[in-house]
């Protein structure tokens, strides 16, 4: 299986914990790319079998700016993508209301143009950080097992 591990972050912590999963699945022998999104066409994405989209939560319960640009750029993502699945992290803080609810617009988004996504979307909080990247660990491992069972 190919994964690409995709991130779109202000001041990065998404970048932080997309690496540390990038590190994790390489320990388990997996092949996965890193790409951030200001860098990333979202046309390579349809090369992989699952891509893990890591993105921040700002204002008040929106896509961080960047993640908004690369949607804005990508509105035909989903029509070459079908064999592509998506599972979502998104990160934020505990003290906002709407905590991590990037996960969850970033989740509508994809939908929106018909692409899968696999569940659930993980809502993090970076600190301390040894915790978010045990968390992310376990869910990733969730979620390769689900896409296996359904392979
Ligand atoms: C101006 C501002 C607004 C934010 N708004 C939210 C929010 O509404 N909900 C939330 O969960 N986190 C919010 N956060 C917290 C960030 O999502 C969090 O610090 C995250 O780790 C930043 O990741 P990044 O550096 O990858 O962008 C906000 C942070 C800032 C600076």
């Amino acid at each position: 299986m190919n994964i690409a591990i995709t991130y779109a972050s202000m001041y990065g912590t998404t970048t932080s914990v997309a690496q540390e999963l990038k590190r994790y699945l390489d320990q388990k022998n997996y092949t996965v790319d890193l790409f951030d999104v200001m860098e990333t066409d979202a046309d390579v994405l349809k090369r992989y079998t699952l891509v893990f989209f890591g993105v921040s939560t700002y204002g008040d319960g929106e896509l961080n700016p960047v993640a908004e640009d690369f949607f804005t750029k990508t509105k035909e993502l989903a029509h070459s993508c079908e064999h592509t699945k998506f599972a979502v992290f998104a990160l934020g803080d505990t003290s906002y209301p709407q905590f991590g609810k990037s996960g969850e617009l970033t989740h509508e988004i994809l939908v929106s143009m018909k692409a899968q996504v696999l569940q659930p979307i993980l809502t993090l909080e970076a600190s301390p950080f040894d915790e978010a990247v045990r968390k992310i660990e376990i869910w990733a491992d969730e979620i390769i097992k689900q896409l296996a069972v359904k392979c």
